[in-house]
């Protein structure tokens, strides 16, 4: 079997595992989706929205380029990437079935169809060939990925010479494991975090291979911004989004936002920002 034939057939023999066990491995269902949405703007979960996406972005120039997104949800970003950052073509990929289609959907309402693609994918090793993409990019979807290291290596693997990896993620500080406030946060959420600190992820993208490896704190603009989500939540938009997505979906959104603002004044939860390039 030629090379390109097994990894088609590795990537057929994926999604039909997938398809089988989604609905059990599902931890962004609709209800979710649309609240996120709701507060981040069109197609997109995380928080921070396109500003974020630029900051990110700073110095690094993806116009005419290959992206690879790991982590697309509903492929807001993923529009945003083509249309705001002027990336030649965008390929998101995820693990759950139903935001596939979603971002399928978006992406074709947009009449981008063509340059922004969507791929559904089981945790592991990716479905692409060597050196496929000139960047790999990904925003808040790396701190649901266990295993640091694959999934660096992967990363490394897929970038052409020379190209960069940019990430938004999540960390957390020496003794958060049993700090009070970050359980009490965690414990209101159905989500699976597979936190770890700063420095580990410096060190991982080192051992992986990258080159000029930084890793950017940003606590203090994530405060700001999830000082302003409270707000918005406790005030303008709480019967509005109750509208969308019923108020007990409404509630829960607002008390995990107070939650996250607990947990990153406490300095326990560390959101950063990741670089690293693939040596030349
Ligand atoms: C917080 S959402 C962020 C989505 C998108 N990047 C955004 O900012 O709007 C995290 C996403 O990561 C996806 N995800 C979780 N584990 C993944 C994995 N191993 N590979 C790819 N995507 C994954 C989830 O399904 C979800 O869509």
């Amino acid at each position: 079997m030629s090379p390109t034939a097994k990894m088609l057939w590795k990537a057929a023999v994926r999604q039909i595992i997938l398809l089988a066990t989604g609905e059990r491995t599902m931890q962004y269902p609709k209800e979710l989706t649309d609240a996120l949405e709701f507060v981040w703007g069109e197609g997109i979960l995380s928080p921070g929205g396109p500003e974020e996406v630029e900051q990110m972005l700073e110095g690094i120039d993806i116009c005419g380029r290959r992206v690879l997104d790991i982590g697309s949800g509903l492929g807001g970003v993923d529009v945003l990437l083509v249309v705001q950052h002027g990336a030649a073509a965008v390929v998101g990929i995820d693990v759950e079935p139903q935001l596939i289609e979603s971002a399928s959907h978006l992406a074709a309402k947009k009449g981008l169809a063509e340059r922004v693609t969507f791929q559904l994918v089981t945790p592991g090793e990716l479905p692409f060939a060597n050196a496929s993409f000139d960047v790999v990019f990904s925003k808040d979807t790396l701190l649901h990925i266990a295993n640091k290291a694959a999934v660096y290596a992967e990363l490394l693997r897929v970038l052409k010479p020379g190209g960069w990896f940019v990430a938004g993620d999540w960390f957390w500080s020496e003794g958060a494991a049993e700090n009070a406030v970050v359980l009490a946060w965690l414990s209101n959420l159905q989500l699976k975090f597979a936190f770890t600190h700063p420095a580990d992820a410096l060190q991982a993208l080192s051992d992986a291979g990258f080159t000029e490896p930084k890793v950017t704190d940003r606590r203090h603009e994530l405060l700001e911004a999830n000082r302003n989500e409270v707000a918005l939540l406790e005030g303008p938009v709480r019967q509005k989004l109750a509208a969308v997505v019923g108020m007990e979906m409404a509630e829960s959104r607002l008390a995990s936002a107070k939650g996250r603002q607990a947990a990153l004044e406490s300095g326990a939860l560390i959101p950063c920002h990741l670089r690293g390039r693939r040596p030349t």
